[in-house]
């Protein structure tokens, strides 16, 4: 039988532009894949710094039996590989983003040497022109040795649209007349079971009268197939039963409409650069859900395999593209390259039931007929059961694919979110916004509330216009988090601060937004800062409340202020709106019993006028302030005092704001803030429990959150340094010294082939925390 092995330790590396370097391992660094041979510090950074030549190494000693040879399987490398075998160049891979096989034959001793060119070689798609991400570096993914025999499978193809048949095919070299026996199985067990014979290099069969669960996004149900070749191979493939099509009226999944609502990803990480290892990408992916999202796209890169995976089992659709960014080359080469990338996409992919939609276009490319007739023919060839996206930014372009998927960056802040559909396409198209956002509101996640909550109300707004443009089949915003660019593009220190999460993954006000849309238990976030000494004039004007409750209780300092509705009038087709509160005086008032119910309100109107106004009433307002304190009798200094009370600005007594989310009638969440409330530093680890036998090394990401007890988003303004110290069985793979940004921060540690538990613990100015991660 085929044999797979994970090959991602005992691999030595070195910095050179030539495979044929001093072998002495002394001067090479023993690495484990996946491998950065650059850390990313989240900063302003020399970009050639990681676009240079790198090699690796590494020896093997194999057993094989008779009939069987050597394959190595490199999953991605960023972003051109030259394989020698002992000394002698035997195979090369262009692009970081698709996988590669160098066929080794029946080698049992033997040194690869991998010669990689990090460099942005501009034939090789997505370079070429000037793009809004960078390529990293290194063998950035894992890497499998497979021992197969000359009589092997090829691809396989599992098709399940309806609950009672599932469709298995499949290529198989050196294998006529052999049998291929194909179970289906639910978990453990065997549902059916059916025999084939290969027949000029290929098979097929079919289960009928099957009655399988659906995959959908609340219930992603899987099954798998296990296909036996003979004595010879054997492959396991998971799929789900599910049928997807967008229509020119909406997307359906299985015969019923869903409004897509998602967010663009890339795959970068602070320090670790591409090389991630499987449990941060499918934390990725958790994270997505959690947010409520129902779609990711995949922007612009086929990515990793295990962040599919988590797509498939936690019911996260996906649209997944080529690389690519503007940039068409001109040459045979580049666009040879392209269409491989195309081709190799989807016999990765195929089988993965969360993928929806292929982008075959560059992104935002110009129209290129040749090009796009050929990538869209041989997608529709090698798979005929997805439809086929080409994101573009231009109106009414020329539409080759099933799908016209356009990014939709109209909205300014005034105005209506997205541009009507028949101003984008036909009426007749399916028409999905890929992204919006982005680069119009960059938010960090230190900037002044006014620019975080700009963001927010961005994503409210635009998500509102999504729901009420008629035949669209729902928005990807740009983007998840923010990542890293060239200098050309971002905040000139090479990070575009696009995302709702920032690049260490922690919520800005944004994430919000979705939270609110979209999750079942009761969410309520205050957006706005409360601290009026932050806002110009020091006039507190508006807090925004990101809630699924049905109404909004303020106090101030335990008094009631009032009981706020979502802005339905603004949002009128969301499901749940923000709550907007620009009242802070409201029932206050009624401890001046002297006033009737009408004054209150007309003295609140001229008590905020005061306060938005920096004191500067006009000639009528003075009049009426006047006569109130005539007609009551009040001095100035009293009515100084009312203001004080009332509205507070510079130096006034120190608030507590307690907002309560109620949901009929009933308290269900709430959040308190409390200016001068000591900061503390709360560690959210992405796993407590860590693998050590896994293919290759495992990874926790400990987001660092600094905050206020009872409030829900972090503090912009902590900058705290802190110190990272580790027992255990786990090694650090992000900086021993390091100081939040905006309060927030990371940490990954990685296990390192023991057992046990490990501690990792961070000193600070707000105190030692410490986290406990198993590994097992
Ligand atoms: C789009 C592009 C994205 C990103 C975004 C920023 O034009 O497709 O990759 O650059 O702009 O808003």
């Amino acid at each position: 039988m085929t044999r797979e092995v994970a090959i991602n330790t005992d691999w030595y590396f070195i910095e050179a532009d030539s495979p044929y370097v001093d072998f002495d391992d002394h001067k090479w660094k023993r690495i484990e894949l996946p491998h950065s041979p650059s850390v990313f510090y989240p900063s302003y950074r020399d970009e050639k710094t990681h676009q240079r030549t790198w090699v690796y190494r590494k020896t093997f000693e194999i057993e094989l039996e008779s009939d069987q040879e050597v394959v190595l399987r490199f999953e991605g490398i960023a972003n051109r590989a030259c394989f020698y075998l002992d000394g002698r160049e035997v195979g090369s891979h262009y692009g970081a983003y698709v996988p590669c096989e160098l066929q080794v034959g029946r080698k049992e001793n033997f040194t690869l040497t991998v010669l990689v060119d990090s460099s942005e070689d501009p034939s090789i798609p997505p370079f070429g022109g000037s793009m809004d991400y960078i390529g990293f570096c290194g063998i950035y993914r894992s890497a499998t040795l497979v021992l197969r025999h000359s009589a092997h499978l090829g691809g396989v193809r599992v098709v399940c649209q309806d609950s009672e048949r599932v469709r298995v095919s499949g290529s198989a070299f050196n294998a006529d007349g052999l049998s291929v026996t194909v179970g289906l199985y639910d978990e453990q067990t065997l549902v059916q079971q059916l025999n084939s014979t290969v027949t000029d290099g290929s098979f097929e069969l079919c289960f009928e009268s099957l009655s399988l669960q659906r995959w959908d996004v609340p219930h992603p149900k899987l099954y798998h197939v296990q296909v036996e070749l003979a004595d010879k191979d054997r492959r396991t493939v998971r799929f789900g039963c599910r049928s997807a099509r967008f229509e020119p009226d909406g997307f359906s999944l299985n015969g019923e409409k869903v409004h897509l609502v998602g967010l663009n990803r890339h795959q970068d990480w602070p320090y670790l650069g591409y090389a991630a290892s499987a449990s941060l990408q499918r934390e990725d992916a958790r994270l997505l859900k959690e947010l409520g999202l129902n779609i990711v796209r995949t922007s612009h890169y086929p990515q990793d395999g295990s962040f599919l995976d988590a797509c498939d089992e936690l019911g996260l659709l996906v649209f997944e593209e080529i690389p690519g960014w503007q940039y068409i080359g001109r040459d045979e080469t580049w666009r040879n390259r392209c269409l491989e990338n195309v081709r190799m996409m989807i016999e990765r992919d195929a089988n993965h039931p969360s993928i929806v939609l292929w982008g075959v276009r560059i992104n935002e490319s110009p129209d290129d007929h040749e090009l796009y007739e050929r990538a869209n023919k041989l997608a529709r060839i090698l798979d005929p059961t997805r439809q086929t996206g080409g994101v573009r930014n231009l109106l009414h372009s020329e539409f080759l694919e099933d799908v016209y998927t356009y990014n939709d960056f109209s909205y300014g802040g005034k105005g209506r979110g997205l541009l009507a559909k028949r101003k984008v396409c036909k009426k007749d198209s399916p028409y999905l916004v890929t992204e919006y956002c982005g680069h119009m509101y960059p938010a960090k996640r230190y900037d002044c509330t006014e620019v975080t909550v700009e963001l927010a109300m961005r994503h409210y707004r635009i998500l509102d216009a999504a729901h009420s443009t008629k035949g669209l089949s729902g928005s990807i915003g740009w983007c998840m988090h923010d990542y890293f660019t060239h200098a050309n593009f971002g905040s000139g220190d090479q990070i575009c601060y696009h995302g709702v999460l920032d690049l260490e993954r922690n919520p800005k006000a944004a994430a919000f937004v979705y939270l609110s849309q979209l999750k079942d238990e009761p969410v309520l976030c205050v957006l706005s800062a409360m601290d009026g000494g932050d806002l110009p004039k020091g006039f507190l004007e508006r807090a925004v409340v990101a809630t699924n409750c049905q109404t909004v209780r303020l106090y101030y300092n335990d008094q009631l202020v009032g009981e706020f509705e979502p802005d339905f009038k603004a949002f009128p087709h969301l499901k749940h709106p923000p709550v907007i509160i620009e009242d802070f005086i409201g029932d206050r008032l009624k401890s001046e019993s002297y006033l009737s119910d009408r004054q209150r309100r007309s003295l609140a109107r001229l008590l905020a006028k005061v306060g938005k106004q920096a004191g500067r009433l006009t000639f009528v307002d003075t009049l009426r302030m006047g006569l109130f304190l005539l007609r009551y009798h009040k001095t100035y200094e009293a009515a100084v005092n009312l203001f004080v009370t009332y509205v507070g600005n510079w130096g006034s007594k120190l608030a507590s704001w307690r907002f309560e989310g109620l949901i009929d009638g009933k308290v269900v969440a709430s959040e308190t803030i409390e200016a001068g409330t000591a900061p503390m530093m709360d560690l959210l680890p992405s796993a407590t429990t860590l693998l050590s036998d896994g293919p290759t090394y495992d990874t926790a990401a400990i987001r660092i959150q600094v905050r206020q007890k009872g409030r829900v988003l972090v503090l912009p303004y902590a900058m705290i340094a802190y110190t990272v110290e580790v027992e255990g069985p786990v090694v650090l793979a992000s900086p021993a010294t390091d100081c939040t940004i905006g309060g927030s921060g990371v940490i990954y540690v990685r296990t390192c082939g023991e057992k046990g538990d490990a501690r990792v613990t961070v000193h600070s100015v707000l105190g030692d925390t410490t986290v406990r991660v198993i590994v097992s």
